[in-house]
């Protein structure tokens, strides 16, 4: 981490950063993050539990792969009435997040340390999330990497089960051969509907989403921008 992350790190992990263990059942502090058992339709997942993490309970939206967290935090000032849970493993990117949080003054987002694919499967609840967000996953470009694109029809059934039905689920990338890849995987999947099919399955940019780095970056190179948009049946 650089100085500034460091800085942001040390300042602000009490107030944003949740661990994957203060989710576990076996972690001491039961109450970090954790809804009582007995109250989740299936006692071997652990649940979000918002009092505990927000302070408040809202319509809950995961965000997966924040990155340096510059969008995160902009859309976060511009949704006030979410509780945003941005999940990202790469401790720097984390800690800018944090700068960011600070500098825009955003209060509804916590940010979870932890393997997203291993949290929606093991802690998010089925039903529960009002939407889920995946802007600009890693692309994976080589032939022999796609393996590793998080966007499967295991995860798309993930995804779909977790989402409250009327939730929705933004995605966007820059990566032509991935959004089409992300386009077919959603399409097939029956618990998801798309409401621009018709018009060639392509959703505008979400309302709340701006320029980022990522995308600055693409559009440098002259690739578009794909977003899609859909929603659990
Ligand atoms: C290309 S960046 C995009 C960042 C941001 N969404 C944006 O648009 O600027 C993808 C991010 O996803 C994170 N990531 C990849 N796989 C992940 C996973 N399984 N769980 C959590 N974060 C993940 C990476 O560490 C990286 O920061």
């Amino acid at each position: 981490m650089n100085d500034v992350q460091k800085r942001a790190w040390e300042a602000y992990s009490e107030r944003w950063l949740v661990e994957r263990d203060q989710l576990s059942p076996a972690h001491p502090g039961r109450a970090a993050g954790l809804a009582a058992p007995d109250s989740l339709p299936d006692s071997s997942l652990i649940g979000i539990d918002q009092m505990t993490l927000f302070g408040r309970v809202a319509p809950l939206v995961v965000e997966i792969g924040p990155g340096m967290g510059d969008a995160t935090a902009a859309m976060a000032l511009v949704r006030p009435e979410i509780n945003l849970l941005a999940i990202e493993v790469y401790k720097p990117g984390i800690a800018q997040t944090f700068s960011h949080l600070a500098r825009l003054g955003v209060t509804n987002v916590r940010v979870l340390r932890a393997d997203a694919a291993e949290v929606m499967r093991n802690v998010v609840i089925p039903d529960s999330l009002a939407e889920l967000w995946l802007f600009f996953p890693d692309p994976w470009r080589k032939r022999k990497h796609h393996k590793r694109r998080i966007v499967t029809p295991e995860f798309a059934d993930l995804v779909a089960s977790r989402l409250q039905p009327g939730g929705s689920w933004y995605l966007a990338t820059d990566w032509e051969h991935y959004a089409r890849q992300m386009l077919k995987v959603v399409s097939s999947c029956e618990a998801l509907s798309n409401p621009h099919a018709a018009a060639g399955g392509w959703a505008p940019r979400a309302p709340f989403r701006p320029e980022t780095r990522f995308e600055k970056r693409g559009l440098g190179a002259e690739r578009a921008i794909f977003d899609l948009h859909v929603v659990r049946r």
